[in-house]
């Protein structure tokens, strides 16, 4: 490999249910830390300062981030890369696409509220993902519940041991600071006027902090004690098998704990590693360039009407211009519109490494999960689709808008936005919409109105699941009673079903008929 950047890399995203705090952290860890493609707002609710990735109307008016991309910045001579997630409580195909560009997740969790739904499935995905994952307490500043009782419902739900890495001095809602496990100091915090600039941090000895802290000190002496006894200390190995998980407690609001949390992701969290390829063989990082793309996305700039391909390196350099193979077609694919995006903030990108994400401008012939490389050809394995369990039709509501309403449907398709589902029987007029997330649907609705000036009618349909059926099946399946088969954009046949009752009285009374059932969404 060519020109190999000195700089480690740390590819992670941030994952918790709505409000625990992401855009919060995600601001302040960009403050923290030296931001290398954009200067000021990172993104956030609307009526938050300048917010960068509210692209779309939708989006602002419901406050919540859509989009994602990628924030890059510098912490300690290693170049982080946090790859955004779509902050809405649905969980999308989109949050699972994104967690298989990354090395490793970083959950946050509301003091307050401990693990919410959203929580539950995201850290479903990270296990099923082998992604080692650091959990944040988060809002410490505020009165929240037991860090035990915390501790012991993640262990409880998830079950994932978790190891504090520090302990919280003084209990949530009175917060001096934290004991640092891994040297017995007490970091003491000072705060600052709504945690706008980076909060003096000062580490006090054992001895100090019992006399600043009291009994608040001996308290969190004791309970790592508690700890260590129970053998909830840190171990490397089982945090990356995904055994454990290291734990934090900070206040993003006033920036508590963030150097905390940039430290240990340089200090702990996986560095890009060799790929698996589709053959079973493995990239790895020095190798020749290539990379995948986990996410298409257009429309994203009204005034550049353009579609996006982002993709993360998995080993050699890139670098803008060079032209690579696209695996799926076997052609070439200039690379002269590289880009780093977050959110509206664009910068040409000349050269990247594994762990990084470009965005490929106009790169229509690429789709989610397609490589590109180049030298040693390479192809990775695709990213699944998940099992769809809302379904509904849409039409065009103006028949004038008629080939806009083609257009855009095929687009989104493409995009995987939604899935869509043809059959002969339903003809192109209305196809029905396939959706992890009930949420994918008014993302559709918005985008053919806004983009394709092609308003649509949804219909919601009765079905709640789908499964996989054989084309010398499907006719026998599709004649069931309140059964319907339909084919998805690759040619996989669905048959949907009403209800989990009705799939097993169809497969009690033809015991014969292979339904394969497709990845679960959480
Ligand atoms: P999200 O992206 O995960 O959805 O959450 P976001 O950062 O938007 O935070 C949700 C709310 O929680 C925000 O309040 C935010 O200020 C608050 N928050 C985040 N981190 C902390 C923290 O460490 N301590 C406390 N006390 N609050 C925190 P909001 O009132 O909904 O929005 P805003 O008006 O403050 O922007």
């Amino acid at each position: 490999m060519t020109d190999q950047d000195p700089r480690p890399r740390r590819t992670f995203a941030v994952i918790s249910h709505p409000d625990a705090g992401k855009s919060t952290l995600t601001e302040a860890l960009a403050l923290h830390a030296h931001a290398l493609t954009q200067a000021g707002a990172v993104h956030g609710k609307a009526g938050r300062k300048a917010t960068v990735s509210d692209w779309m109307d939708m989006e602002k008016a419901r406050g919540i981030s859509i989009t994602s991309a990628a924030l890059q910045f510098e912490h300690a001579d290693h170049v982080i890369n946090l790859v955004d997630t779509p902050g809405h409580s649905d969980f999308s195909e989109d949050t699972y696409r994104v967690l298989t560009a990354v090395d490793s997740a970083l959950m946050l969790i509301d003091a307050a509220k401990g693990l919410e739904p959203q929580t539950l499935k995201l850290f479903r995905v990270c296990a099923q993902r082998g992604l080692p994952v650091i959990t944040v307490i988060n809002k410490w500043d505020r009165p929240g519940l037991d860090p035990f009782a915390l501790l012991d419902e993640i262990e409880k739900e998830i079950g994932l041991r978790p190891t504090p890495l520090t302990w919280p001095v003084g209990i949530a809602g009175d917060f001096h600071g934290v004991l640092d496990r891994r040297d017995g100091h007490f970091v003491k915090y000072t705060r600052t006027a709504g945690g706008a600039t980076r909060a003096p941090v000062e580490h006090v000895d054992a001895a100090r902090a019992a006399e600043i802290a009291g009994a608040d000190w001996e308290e969190a002496v004791e309970a790592d004690e508690l700890l260590s006894a129970d053998g909830a200390d840190h171990d490397q190995a089982s945090y990356l098998g995904g055994k454990t998980t290291p734990v934090l407690f900070a206040s993003a609001l006033l920036n508590f704990g963030v150097d905390q949390i940039l430290e240990l992701l340089v200090d702990i969290a996986p560095a890009p590693h060799a790929t698996r390829a589709q053959d079973g063989t493995e990239r790895a990082v020095d190798d020749d360039f290539s990379a995948f793309v986990f996410k298409v996305q257009s429309g994203m700039d009204s005034a550049h009407r353009d579609r996006l391909a982002y993709a993360r390196v998995c080993s050699g350099v890139f670098e803008r211009g060079m032209v690579v193979t696209h695996a799926a077609s076997g052609k070439p694919f200039a690379t002269k519109y590289a880009q780093a995006v977050f959110g509206r903030e664009r910068v040409a990108v000349e050269r990247a490494y594994p762990g990084d994400v470009i965005g490929l401008v106009n790169a229509s012939a690429l789709r989610v999960g397609d490589t590109i490389y180049d030298g040693e050809p390479v192809a990775f394995p695709p990213i699944e689709s998940f099992s769809p369990e809302h379904f509904a039709t849409a039409s065009v509501a103006d028949t004038g808008r008629w080939k806009q309403f083609r257009r855009g449907i095929e687009q989104l398709d493409e995009e995987g936005v939604v899935q869509v589902l043809r059959s002969d029987l339903r003809g192109d007029q209305s196809p029905v919409l396939a959706a992890v997330g009930p949420m994918q649907f008014e993302v559709v609705a918005a985008r053919l109105e806004a983009e394709f000036r092609a308003p649509v009618r949804l219909e919601r349909l009765g079905f709640e699941l789908a499964r996989q059926v054989r084309p010398d099946q499907a006719d026998l399946v599709g004649s069931q009673r309140g059964v319907e088969v339909l084919a998805r954009r690759d040619g996989t046949l669905l048959a949907l079903f009403p209800d989990k009752w009705r799939l097993r009285q169809v497969q009690r009374d033809h015991p014969d008929l292979e339904l394969g059932a497709l990845p679960a969404g959480g």
